[in-house]
């Protein structure tokens, strides 16, 4: 619940109180050891031989601060090879931005498996592009003999395969594959030589609101900041993402002002 008016009172206030006390608290508190920084994702791609895929995530605002705010929740990205990408280039531009960032975000799942744990998986895995409850955006992991496959209905035929391990540290492993997978959301099951399909605005309706649900313009709710929500798993983290777009302007101020007030409290107190 959001009351825009108290909070910005409260705002006002706890700024006053904040600014007489700041200083005394800075004075008093220890320099805490900073944590270790989370792996850069994108870098880390990068070196690991994945460099353009690592671009089309950074060109991608939402995919970009997806992947960096999962990654100390630990996660898995299978990431196609450069000659992978280029090859689905022509597919990939064809594709609206919501789109890209969902197949971006499909490429990557929010739990850290070795390469051990990863062979002895097998059957769905969701990945950071799944809505909660939905269950979408899913693939199919399989091994067979030695080798790691991952597969959709819309690339049954031509599974990808895991060629390498370009780095496996907690929290992250980064596996390259070769080839792009395909989400049945966005491509239809391999053999249709005939499409043709004439948009039908009943049907696309409530995909298109679904989407726009997902992935709120702004990138303000994804910004990594100093949250204490950085352990929580990646589905509450969309969830807190979607209520936070669904009163985003109010209820920041709100959080803000209850916590500078926490802060001005505890330091007048010190
Ligand atoms: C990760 O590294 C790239 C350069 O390699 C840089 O552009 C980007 O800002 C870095 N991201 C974060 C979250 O530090
Ligand atoms: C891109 O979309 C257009 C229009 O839907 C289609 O005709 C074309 O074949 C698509 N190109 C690729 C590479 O998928
Ligand atoms: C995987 O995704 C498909 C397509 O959205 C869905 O129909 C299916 O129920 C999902 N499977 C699982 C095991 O979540």
């Amino acid at each position: 619940m959001c009351r825009p008016r108290l909070a910005d009172a409260l705002l006002l206030l706890a700024l006053a109180a904040v600014t007489t006390t700041a200083a005394a608290a800075a004075v008093a508190k220890a320099p805490a050891a900073p944590p270790p920084p989370p792996p850069n994702v994108t870098a880390e791609m990068a070196k690991g031989g994945c460099k353009a895929f690592a671009d089309l995530i950074a060109a991608s605002p939402d995919a970009a601060s997806t992947y960096q705010s999962a990654v100390e929740g630990g996660m898995t990205v299978f990431c196609p090879s450069n000659d992978a990408v280029k090859a689905f280039l022509p597919r990939y531009k064809n594709l609206t931005a919501d789109e890209k960032a969902e197949l971006l975000l499909f490429h990557a799942v929010p739990v850290h498996y070795s390469l051990g744990s990863l062979k002895s998986n097998n059957g769905p895995m969701n990945t950071l592009a799944t809505d909660g409850a939905a269950k979408n955006y899913n693939f199919t992991l399989q091994n067979q003999g030695d080798v790691v496959t991952i597969k959709t209905a819309a690339s049954a035929g031509a599974p990808a395969r895991v060629k390498s391990t370009a780095l496996d540290k907690d929290p992250l492993a980064i596996y390259v594959i070769d080839a792009v997978v395909q989400p049945v959301e966005l491509f239809k099951p391999a053999p249709a030589p005939t499409p043709a399909p004439a948009p039908a605005p009943a049907a696309d309706a409530p995909k298109a609101a679904g989407k726009a649900a997902r992935h709120p313009a702004p990138a303000v709710a994804d910004a990594p900041g100093p949250d204490a929500d950085d352990s929580a798993p990646v589905d509450q983290k969309k969830d807190a993402k979607k209520s936070a777009a669904a009163g985003r302007a109010p209820c920041v101020r709100w959080w803000l002002a209850a916590a500078l007030a926490a802060v001005a409290a505890a330091s007048a107190l010190a």
